[in-house]
């Protein structure tokens, strides 16, 4: 099929990339023409494992192509895939903008029948608000379809996320789009991973309320810590003990540092104002965005219990990304920590395997290193924030001896606390 996809951002980078290797033609736009030139250039603007050699695979095959000529993009294509950003407005509601600019976009050059999906997470109503929008800019009568289809990719395991989904969502009114889009998607749905074919509405409402329910796991998980502390329980075993319940399953419910990432707060706070415009009850969804927000200071709390003295310490975070494998800062909980240290009076030193670069641009005034060892050296304590891989396999014996004091902060409980303790640490997990 011929697919165009606009926003050579994060969800259109990985989706079109995809769409690609599965052998279909893909013209990527952005109006960024940087970003395009350094696309055509194999310079890609964020790291995602493997997205690297999918796009140069598929764009040196001719299957993948870039452009910031929007009329080209249209005119090759009888899918469009709008990907745009959804970003947050300050009161929590969502800013679809971009989508609208795109919707005008398309409708002023539209040549001939097309579906338009939504891939861009955005509150329930809008994919009916953008028909009217394209439909208004036609210069003449041209039917065309419209789709949503939310997307459920993770990042770190996107490009896994895409190829062997849980589940597709399509919404649409039109039995022809749904054809259409269930052929594009045959090759990656199964029994087990079907594809769903529903109202727009509910569609839009399904992407809200899966964000929503995996942070409310987290946050469920994050308010049962303090009891877990107080009475010597360990928060890592009531996960497991409750996980083993088929019907609630292990995934999302360990605690520790709070949720980041720029979709699953976005999601909630959107959900959370949605739910109060209409004049309904938001009190659960709101409190989940308020217990991460807590979370997100815990560990400094503790840090400043266990340590006394905060004020001239000398801190190592370890990890800055809101989770491993990706570069993303976006609402990591190492930026509320690091910005708590240094209203403390601490000075920081920081490692991230991939993220020290996006974090310089925030935080100017920390000590970047390139590995966890010289990032721990002379250092009162060491914050685990992030569960990279490289964290779990450390000469943890030349780490103890560089350091001036002995604390180890693990804000995702991957340390056992009895090895640790051993080795000569002062550890202290969340929950544990
Ligand atoms: C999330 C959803 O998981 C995707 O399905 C969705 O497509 C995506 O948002 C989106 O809307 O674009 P993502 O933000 O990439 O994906 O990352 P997650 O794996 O969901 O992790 C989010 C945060 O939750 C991370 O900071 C992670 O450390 C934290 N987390 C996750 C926990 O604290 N505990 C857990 O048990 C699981």
């Amino acid at each position: 099929m011929k697919i165009a996809v606009f926003g050579a951002g994060y969800v259109g980078l990985v989706s079109g990339s995809c769409f690609s290797d599965m052998g279909n033609s893909v013209i990527i736009y952005d109006n960024d023409s940087e970003k395009i030139n350094d696309l055509d250039r194999l310079k890609i603007p964020i790291y995602e494992p493997g997205l690297y050699d999918l796009i140069r695979k598929n764009h040196s095959e001719g299957r993948l192509q870039f452009t910031n000529n929007v009329k080209r993009a249209i005119s090759e294509s009888d899918l469009i895939f709008i990907a745009v950003g959804t970003p947050e407005g300050e009161d929590g509601s969502t800013d679809i903008t971009q989508v609208i600019q795109a919707a005008e976009i398309i409708g002023r050059n539209l040549d001939k029948y097309k579906i338009i999906i939504i891939k861009s997470t955005v509150p329930v109503g809008t994919n009916e608000s953008i028909k009217n929008i394209i439909k208004s800019n036609l210069t003449s009568e041209i039917p065309f379809d419209m789709v949503s289809n939310p997307e459920f990719l993770r990042e770190g395991t996107a490009i896994r996320d895409f190829m062997l989904p849980d589940r597709i969502v399509l919404g649409s009114d039109s039995g022809k789009a749904f054809e259409i889009m269930t052929d594009l998607y045959q090759g990656i749905a199964h029994t087990e991973n079907p594809i769903i074919c529903t109202s727009i509405q509910n569609a839009e409402i399904i992407k809200y309320a899966s964000n929503a329910m995996l942070s409310a796991r987290i946050s469920f998980m994050n308010q049962l810590v303090p009891l877990c502390e107080k009475y010597g329980a360990d928060i890592k075993e009531i996960s497991k003990g409750m996980g083993y319940d088929d019907r609630i399953g292990t995934k999302f419910l360990q605690a520790g540092i709070g949720f980041g990432g720029s979709c699953l707060h976005k999601d909630v706070s959107s959900l959370s104002y949605i739910l109060k415009e209409n004049g309904f009850d938001n009190s659960l969804i709101q409190s989940i965005i308020d217990i991460n927000k807590k979370q997100k200071i815990f560990i400094v709390e503790k840090m400043l219990d266990k340590m006394k003295e905060l004020e001239g310490a000398k801190i190592a975070i370890w990890g800055l990304s809101f989770k491993p494998d990706t570069d993303d800062i976006r609402e990591s909980p190492s930026i509320d920590i690091i910005s708590e240290l240094l209203d403390y009076g601490a000075t920081i030193n920081v490692y991230d395997p991939q993220a020290n670069n996006n974090m310089r641009q925030i935080f100017p005034e920390v000590n970047y290193f390139n590995d966890p060892y010289s990032c721990a050296a002379g250092c009162n304590a060491i914050v685990l924030v992030t569960e990279w891989s490289i964290f779990k396999n450390l000469e943890f014996k030349k780490i103890l001896e560089s350091m001036k004091d002995k604390f180890l902060f693990d804000g995702r409980n991957i340390y056992d606390k009895f090895d640790m303790n051993h080795l000569g640490f002062k550890y202290y997990g969340i929950g544990r």
